[in-house]
Order: C-alpha cells, then structure tokens, then sequence
C-alpha cells in the first residue's frame, strides 16, 4: 500500500469520559450523555455546539446489549446534536477507533469542519455467559464458535502459541497486569483502579472480618499465582490477564487544522492514520502477530513521517495480557517474539523506555468495547497536552499512538498524535 496523506489537516480540541464500570441503572445514553459533557468542559475556548457537522459513534452490539439498535440518532439526540447526520460504526473492540477514522476522514475530505466521534457500550446489564456470546458473535461464527471459541480463549491459544515460539510463562503475562494495575490505580475514571497489592490485601482483610482463615500471600505474584484468587478463565489466561465486562462512554472533538485556533492555544494534530483488516484467526498461519496491526502502524508511521523509536507513549488494545505483548512488537516497538522480554524488564512500565497503557489500559481500565477506542485517545489527548494528574509522564511529549483492534485482529486502526509546539 503507497503512502497517503490527509487531504487536510486534522486537529483533536476536545476529549471526554464517562467513568468505566458496572453502572446498574445507567443506560448507554447517560453514559454518552457524561462523556460529553466532560468533552465541551475541555474545550479551550467557548464555542457553540451548533456549529458541528456531524457524530460518528462507535457501538458493538446495543442491540444484544440493551435491545436498542440505531443507536447514533438516540446519542445524537441526547446530547442536543439532531438533526446533524449521526453514523453509527461497528466494527467489533474497534468500533470507536474506527469511528475516530471516520471522522477524520469526514474532515479531510472537506464535507466537514468540525467532528464529534466517540464510543459506548453499556454490556452489564446482561449476565457474563450471555455477555461471551454476544461478544462471540465478533468471531467467525461458521467456523470458530461452533469449535467452542469464545474470545478469552481465542487469546488463550495465542498465549500458548506465544510461550511455546518464544520463551514466555504464564508469569509474564501476570507482570502485564501488574503493571496495568499500577497505571490503573492513579486513574480515576478506571472500572478496577487499583494496584493488585491493594485488591489482595482488600481480600485478606474481608476474610479476617468474615473470621474465615486469612490467605498469606507475600506479593502479588503469589496472589495471581492463586487457584482462588485468581482462577483460570481459558489457560493460561486468568481472570487477571482478562479486560472486565464494562459500561462507558467516550468522546473526542475534531476540528480541521484552520480551525484549530479558534478551539485551542494547545491543540493536538493528527499525524498518522491506519487500518487494516484480516480474516479470522481460524485462517491464520501465524497466532504469534496481528498482520492487520502490523499493517495499520506501518500505514500510520508512514504517514506520520516517523518510525515507532519516536513514539514517546502508546494505548494499546489488551484485552488480554497477551495482546498487549504482541502488540508491542507488531507496532515494532520490540523485534518478534522479544516483547515478553520487554515487558518483565519493565521497558513497557511508567518509568520504562516506552510506556505502555498509562491509563490502565482495558485491563485495569475497563473495556465497554464499542467504546475504547476512542478512551484511548481520551488518554493520549490529556498525556500530550500534560493534564493527566498523578499519571502524567514527565518530560516533553511529542507523539502518542492508540492502537485499536476489532476481534482477534480482524480489524485493527492506530493512530498517531502530535503535540507540536
Ligand atoms: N479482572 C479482575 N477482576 C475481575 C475481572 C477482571 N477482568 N472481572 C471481574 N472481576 C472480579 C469482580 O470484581 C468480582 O470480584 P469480587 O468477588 O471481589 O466482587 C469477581 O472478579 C467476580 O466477578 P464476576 O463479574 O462474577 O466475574 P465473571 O466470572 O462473571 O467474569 C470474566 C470474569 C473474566 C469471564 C469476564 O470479565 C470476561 O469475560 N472478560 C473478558 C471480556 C471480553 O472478552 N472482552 C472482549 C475482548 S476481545
């Protein structure tokens, strides 16, 4: 695939969440409704709803979910947008991420100068069995879930791939969580916000109140070690290595880059865009690398004009913890088959060489999976700008990528942003 560049400049002038979670009683409108709201409040500079052209939403399934399909024109209602033309996109974990390409699109190509994309799922209201169906039906549904695939175990079989090619232990993959756990405890917005230290010591304090026998575990490590405290969902991948089932909503607002002034002294520039997409895993030489993420990050680097040694941070989809390791190296972070190496030297930590999921990512985060895609760049947006709080990297931030995938990789869209000044 040649080079491409956008026709026009994008800028990003906004950018919103709702928090991550189970919100019994919320629907995917409140959500949305939430998300933006915290969007307009991080506008630079007034400027009036009215003048948007158009919603691009990223939605998997609302209507296994919640019963409620043609989802955009209700988001589009709720948040006083009607009668813009409101897109509903769907393309599985990547809808949002899709929809942010679509939005940007919109904008290049003229049709549109300012943009409202975002995502929402609202999965808790249904119970987990129900909840791996629905997702299931992301899958090849001819070939792979009448074999009894579900998608923890999906990556269960990319995991073993992964460790039987390259060394990795199931260990490693719980490091992984660690480290999202971590990132994850100085968020806010995040479904399970807390170090892995902190939920084990949780436990071990409501066992001595309920007068049961207290779990001595030294450290973390012990504790995911645990049948009990962290039992197997589809080896190796434990309930531990698995993104939540999560409600949430995100938003971000795009505006051409003439326009980017008028929003913003500080705003955010589209760099790079990619996507790619790939049949199911079931016809995959390879279970040890995503092609469609390999081909996204080079279109986006591309694009960009820069190579993945520039990045200063990236969000990456890992909805397992075996994702987020082979991400690393189809983004060419790491050579293949050495990002497990990576990840428990802790190159991927806050304080390593390339920072990995600040925000928690998916795992500790939460995963409403229409959604993430563009809470990544909820995450980038306050990185770049540095206005993530407790979380934010030190030093100057230039590029922050999101990387965003759609099934196993059936679909994968990465972006790339630039801080300019
Ligand atoms: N990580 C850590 N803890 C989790 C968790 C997760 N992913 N999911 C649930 N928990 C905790 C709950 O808080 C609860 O803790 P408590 O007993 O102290 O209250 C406990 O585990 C049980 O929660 P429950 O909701 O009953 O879990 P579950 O067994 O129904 O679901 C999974 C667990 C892993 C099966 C479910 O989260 C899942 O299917 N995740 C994957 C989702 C997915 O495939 N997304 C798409 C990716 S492509």
């Amino acid at each position: 695939m040649s080079t491409k560049k956008l026709a026009r400049g994008v800028a990003l002038v906004g950018a919103g969440m709702s928090k991550f979670g189970a919100f019994k009683g919320k629907t995917s409108r409140d959500l949305f409704v939430e998300a933006f709201v915290e969007m307009l409040a991080s506008v630079d500079k007034p400027f009036d709803p009215k003048t948007i052209d158009a919603l691009y939403v990223g939605n998997y399934s609302s209507d296994l979910f919640e019963n409620q399909g043609h989802t955009a024109p209700i988001m589009a209602s709720w948040v006083g947008l009607t009668p813009i033309p409101a897109v509903r996109v769907e393309d599985a974990c990547a809808s949002a991420g899709v929809a942010l390409r679509e939005g940007i699109l919109a904008i290049a190509s003229g049709m549109c100068d300012i943009v409202v994309v975002g995502g929402v799922e609202k999965m808790t209201d249904l119970a987990t069995e129900k909840v791996t169906d629905t997702l299931a039906t992301a899958a090849d549904s001819q070939y792979e879930i009448p074999a009894g695939f579900t998608f923890p175990g999906f990556y269960a079989a990319m995991a073993t791939s992964y460790m039987a090619a390259y060394g990795a232990t199931p260990e490693t993959f719980m490091k992984v969580g660690i480290k999202n756990h971590n990132n994850g405890s100085l968020n806010e917005k995040a479904q399970f916000g807390a170090k892995i230290t902190t939920l084990m010591e949780a436990r071990k304090a409501s066992a001595a109140k309920k007068g049961l026998p207290v779990p001595e575990w030294k450290d973390e490590l012990e504790f995911l070690k645990d049948e009990r405290a962290n039992p197997i969902i589809a080896w190796p991948m434990r309930l531990y290595d698995c993104s939540p089932v999560s409600d949430g909503a995100a938003v971000a607002l795009l505006v051409s880059e003439e326009l980017a002034g008028k929003f913003s002294d500080n705003p955010i520039f589209v760099a790079g865009v990619g996507q790619a997409s790939d049949g199911a895993l079931h016809d995959r030489e390879d279970l040890n690398s995503i092609p469609s993420a390999r081909l996204a990050g080079q279109q986006a680097y591309e694009m960009a004009g820069i190579q993945p040694k520039d990045i200063d941070f990236a969000e990456v989809h890992d909805c397992f913890t075996i994702a987020e390791i082979i991400a690393s190296e189809d983004l060419g972070f790491f050579e293949k088959g050495e990002g497990w190496k990576a990840a428990e030297a802790g190159e991927t930590a806050r304080s390593g060489k390339k920072p990995i999921n600040l925000s928690g990512g998916l795992k500790s985060k939460g995963h409403p999976v229409g959604a993430s895609g563009v809470g990544q760049v909820v995450e980038v947006w306050k990185q770049l700008r540095g206005q993530a709080g407790e979380r934010q990297l030190p030093g100057k931030l230039k590029f922050g990528l999101t990387h965003n995938v759609g099934g196993t990789g059936q679909t994968c869209v990465v972006h790339i942003f630039e801080r300019r000044d």
